[in-house]
């Protein structure tokens, strides 16, 4: 890959040690991949914040990165962490992992980074705009902000993202070229059009597990913006893409040439199938109810308080969670209080980064990502329910007698 004089410089250690490992990891990166060049970036968000994803290696290394002077150049946001900073113990966190924690996020805070944990900085304002260039790890953000938003990102790791942030570039490579971000695959959903509401998780995992690195376009469903974000996020899980267009609402889709793609088709069939198999667990077995993966927006905060509101908890022996980040909830303090007679309102973390085993065998949950990772070894090792958001909050409550 080609690098300035100005960048040859950062990579002898001109600029100290921390900027140098940082582009000779961009470097590496964009030697593997057949970049030309670096080019800037206007944001970065980073993963690998969590204790539980980074243990004493990763901690270790973000602590000598502070030490030697790395700072981000670029507004970067940070991925959810392995707990609420208040809450933790009630989620069954304990104090060992709260103490390291509490050193990872201080190693971040002293390279820059906005310490707000969350995987959806797009629904608080910290988004990029159509075209320009970011680094993001985080699958579901990554996958949101190259199709909801049509910024341009690779689905970059943890280290590489906080280089990109360190450096305020990236390698020109993959999703950063026109020539990557062309529909191949057109995919057709079928559906019984007296359905309410299309399972857009559910046809994510499909689509996702399917067409696995190709970019599907969507044809047949009209996705609101919260159904786009946990669409993006099951496709990102199952599958590894990181882009998708949506006939008539994502903002490349026009541009798309259609003649002589691979198709797939997805009919009501293939959905309930794929929801079924979803599931490991009764919805009777489940000691942890889990929203907000990805992080909740505010309309669906409001809107889970608005059902809850008027009903009565019944199953206490039945947690349950919401997780979003610090702004929604902050901004939603009557909500927060009508959720919090039935469960907690998390901030900063979420139920797959956390340590969920340590207090929880059985999740249910609306989320298609969490059912990709939470029962995976090192994810928790859960047995999980898959149901709709009305299904399990009336699980956990009932209307107020009279
Ligand atoms: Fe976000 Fe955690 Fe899910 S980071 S996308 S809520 S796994």
């Amino acid at each position: 890959m080609h690098l300035t004089r100005a960048e040859e410089l950062i990579l002898g250690g001109e600029k100290g040690p921390a900027q140098q490992r940082a582009m000779e990891l961009l470097a590496a990166l964009g030697d593997l991949y057949g970049a030309d060049g670096l080019i800037p970036i206007t944001r970065a968000h980073v993963s690998g914040v969590s204790y539980k994803t980074i243990r004493e290696g990763g901690l270790r290394w973000l602590k000598d990165l502070a030490r030697e002077g790395a700072v981000v150049s670029v507004p970067s946001t940070l991925n959810p962490c392995g707990r609420d900073p208040e809450l933790w113990e009630e989620m069954g966190v304990d104090l060992h992992f709260h103490e390291r924690q509490s050193e990872i996020l201080r190693a971040y805070a002293k390279m820059g980074l906005e310490m707000l944990c969350t995987c959806t900085p797009f629904l608080i304002g910290r988004s990029p705009d159509f075209g320009d260039h970011v680094a993001s790890a985080e699958s579901a953000n990554c996958i949101f902000l190259n199709s909801g938003i049509g910024a341009r990102t690779n689905r970059e790791g943890g280290p590489s993202a906080l280089a990109a942030a360190i450096i305020g570039k990236t390698a020109n490579y993959g999703l950063h070229l026109d020539e990557n971000r062309k529909a191949q695959v057109l995919v057709e959903v079928k559906l019984d059009k007296e359905r309410k509401h299309p399972d857009f998780p559910v046809i994510g995992t499909i689509i996702g597990e399917a067409v696995e690195t190709k970019v599907p376009y969507i044809r047949g469903v009209r996705p609101s913006d919260d159904d786009l974000k946990n669409f993006g996020a099951a496709m990102a899980a199952w599958g590894s893409l990181s882009l998708f267009h949506v006939d008539g609402v994502t903002p490349e889709a026009q541009d798309q040439d259609l003649a002589g793609l691979e198709r797939l088709t997805i009919t009501d069939r293939d959905v309930e199938e794929r929801r079924r198999r979803l599931s490991s667990a009764a919805l009777e077995e489940v000691d942890l109810i889990a929203f907000g993966c990805p992080h909740l927006s505010v309309e669906e905060l409001i809107d889970m308080a608005t059902f809850l509101e008027g009903r009565e908890r019944i199953r206490p022996g039945v947690d349950l969670w919401l997780s979003t980040s610090k702004v929604v909830s902050q901004s939603l303090r009557k909500e927060v209080q009508v959720i919090e007679r039935f469960g907690h309102v998390l901030v900063d973390t979420c139920q797959v980064v956390t340590p969920v085993e340590n207090k929880h065998k059985v999740t249910g949950l609306n989320s298609a990502k969490a059912a990709f990772y939470m029962p995976k070894e090192g994810f928790g090792s859960q047995r999980v329910y898959y149901g709709s958001t009305e299904e399990l909050l009336s699980w956990v409550s009932r209307p107020k007698a009279g």
